[in-house]
């Protein structure tokens, strides 16, 4: 038997040793006992960071779709695979069995196939969290698509930017979403984007908010009539281990969003395995993550990793704070949820509401509490503990990125001891190493530097889509012979890990990954603005927001500032989407730069805090005079 499922501690450090002294006999054994395959792989693992070339069960052949619902028809066919709950608390909880999943998904497929879709074809699912966003994207993982899923809060360019980028042949999305007390119009931002994104040739429209939209003859369908035609069933497609699975978009410090190319059997045996492990999931458990699935935390921790262990997920459609803040813990006990998955950004805004809406309910199903999405501060993670957990349910704080698949860092509940804002231990097969600047390896414990893993591990991504060169020059040039995760982390003096944040410029927002030259790209766009340079400084509920620093071309009146600012706030929104917009504008004559132009943002992120002790070394800065006048005139 594997150790498929880790149970004490001593067993994490036997296991993990194992898994580290023979990686691939660790990972063979557990692709042997727990996945269905169409043909056994002829070799584990090859790799070479150097190119870097990675592939995991090379020869292998499956389907995910397969190991993640045909399997379980057979002794778990009635059971529940998705519980859907719907924004509107009114509105009746839609319950998904195993057999009616795969008829769901069957169907779907039988579809996309009529719709000329194939093995290969890139389908872009632009959908809201309900369960035709699951269905799609297992409908295509059926047929061989590979589906780019884009989050349904991207604006019209990001979304047409993506769409080109990966040249997707079709749009699965809807006639709007609800959001809360709001609705958002999906389909007008679809249409704008096909303005500028002639190769997708299809649209399928599902219905959810029956509003009044265009459908553009030829091009967009409804859905259902298609379905109600189809058979429900449809042979999946033998895929080979290394086939890409999907494509998911993530911003960087430079350039155009990323898109990850994730592979199948690596991707599938890893994010089945952390599953089990990271939310110790038993066979009855509701497992929620309140995720989106646009995210890759929601595609590998609510689909995927969930599904391959036949567990029962909640997908839900709405926000914390509708119709009241107490909808999660509302939720929680209508479902007897087992394990809450979330982010400290939630975790952040709820703690800040009256602890009567979380007292109303019974949340004594909860067994685990996990986090992820950037460092959780103490307060955050005692408030889960104390009124979430009630000091009763471990929690576990998981360090993983889009890049990585699955999570890479994280304590094993009820196993590993947790302690606040630490991720604590890697999991088995995970080799993490911190580096220092100069690029030796700080071994031992008591050390702090940047983060990297220096073997591979079966979900890692296996390129960025139509640029492997990118994909090198970011992950694999900074640190040789190791993969760069742009983390800082400490290890403490018994080895567990601590993450301190990004080192790139990358600036996590609520969560989201937030690349600052996109955002800088959109505010220039502005006719009024010369340059612009942005930072994060510390917020309550978002963790970081966003502030900019503006040169204008003219100067202007204050009135006209004002406007400029709701301007550049709109541009971004339209750009990028409303989850960058910037909460502080400050208008500015020059930016503090290098000899070499850099704008120096160490200096503007001290400024940003309000922190003006300390600016460190100026002495090197081009224009040393232009930082008092910053501070001068910096906004509280
Ligand atoms: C970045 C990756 C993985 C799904 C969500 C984000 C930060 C993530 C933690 C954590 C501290 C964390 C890192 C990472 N991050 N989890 N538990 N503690 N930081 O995925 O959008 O690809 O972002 O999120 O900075 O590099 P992503």
């Amino acid at each position: 038997m594997s150790n498929y499922h880790i149970k004490h501690l001593e067993e994490y450090y036997q296991v993990y040793r194992e898994s580290i002294k023979d990686p691939e006999n660790f990972w063979e054994e557990i692709a042997e006992e727990h996945f269905l395959w169409r043909k056994r792989w002829d070799k584990v693992l090859s790799w070479d960071f150097k190119k870097p070339d990675v592939k995991w069960f090379e020869g292998a052949q499956l389907n995910i779709t397969e190991n993640c619902i045909d399997r379980h028809l057979q002794i778990r066919s009635d059971k529940v695979a998705i519980i859907f709950e719907p924004n509107n608390p009114d509105e009746e909880a839609e319950h998904i069995t195993y057999k009616q999943l795969h008829e769901r998904v069957c169907a779907f497929a039988n579809v996309l196939k009529s719709k000329g879709i194939q093995k290969g074809d890139r389908v872009c699912v632009y959908l809201p969290m309900i369960p035709d966003l699951t269905v799609s994207m297992l409908a295509c993982a059926r047929i061989g698509a590979i589906h780019s899923i884009v989050f349904a809060g991207f604006s019209s360019t990001a979304l047409s930017t993506r769409l080109n980028d990966s040249d997707c042949k079709m749009v699965i999305t809807s006639d709007g979403a609800y959001r809360g007390a709001k609705t958002l119009d999906l389909k007008t931002i679809v249409d704008e984007a096909l303005e500028t994104s002639p190769c997708v040739e299809s649209v399928l429209l599902v219905k959810r908010i029956h509003s009044d939209i265009k459908v553009k003859e030829g091009r967009d369908e409804w859905v259902q009539p298609l379905l109600d035609r189809v058979s429900l069933d449809c042979p999946p497609e033998i895929m080979d281990a290394e086939d890409p699975l999907f494509i998911l978009y993530t911003s960087g410090s430079t350039g155009m969003p990323k898109g990850m190319v994730h592979s199948t059997a690596g991707y599938m045996v890893y994010t089945a395995y952390t599953f089990k492990n990271i939310f110790q999931y038993r066979e009855n458990d509701v497992y929620w993550c309140t995720a989106d699935i646009g995210w890759i935390t929601g595609h590998s921790y609510i689909v995927y990793g969930a599904l391959a262990n036949g567990a029962t997920t909640l997908m839900f459609e709405g926000v914390p704070s509708y119709p009241d803040f107490g909808r999660f813990w509302q939720v929680v006990e209508k479902h007897k949820v087992n394990q809450l998955y979330t982010a400290p950004t939630a975790i952040r805004a709820l703690a800040k509401e009256n602890l009567s809406f979380i007292e109303k309910y019974d949340l004594s199903s909860l067994k685990v509490l996990g986090t992820v999405g950037e460092p959780i501060n103490v307060e955050a993670w005692d408030w889960y503990n104390d009124n979430v957990g009630k000091k009763n349910c471990p929690i576990v704080d998981t360090w993983w990125q889009t890049e990585t698949g699955g999570i890479m860092i994280a304590p094993i509940p009820y196993v590993t001891p947790t302690i606040p804002t630490y991720a604590t231990l890697p999991l088995p097969g995970i080799q993490p190493a911190l580096m220092d600047e100069s690029g030796q390896e700080l071994k031992g414990n008591q050390v702090e530097g940047r983060l990297c893993i220096k073997f591979p591990w079966p979900s890692m991504a296996r390129t960025v889509w139509g640029n492997h060169q990118r994909y090198k020059d970011i992950y694999f040039s900074t640190f040789e012979d190791k993969y760069f995760t742009g983390d800082g982390a400490l290890k403490d003096a018994v080895g567990f890990y601590r993450i301190t944040g990004r080192v790139d410029d990358v600036i996590i927002v609520s969560g989201h990954n937030l690349g600052t030259a996109p955002i800088e790209n959109a505010i220039n766009e502005h006719p009024a603005v010369a340059e612009s340079a942005i930072v994060g400084f510390p917020h309550d509920i978002k963790g970081k927001a966003l502030y900019g620093f503006v040169i204008l071309k003219e100067v202007g009146e204050s009135r006209i500032h004002d406007n400029v600012r709701k301007e550049i706030n709109q541009i971004i929104a339209e750009h990028i989407g409303p989850i960058a917009k910037l909460d502080k504008i400050q208008f500015t004559q020059g930016l503090p730069k290098t000899r070499s132009g850099k704008i120096m943002r160490r200096i503007l992120r001290k400024i940003a805090e309000n922190n003006f002790e300390d600016m460190g070394d100026i002495s090197t800065l081009l224009n040393p005079e232009v930082v008092q006048d910053i501070k001068d005139n910096c906004i509280e």
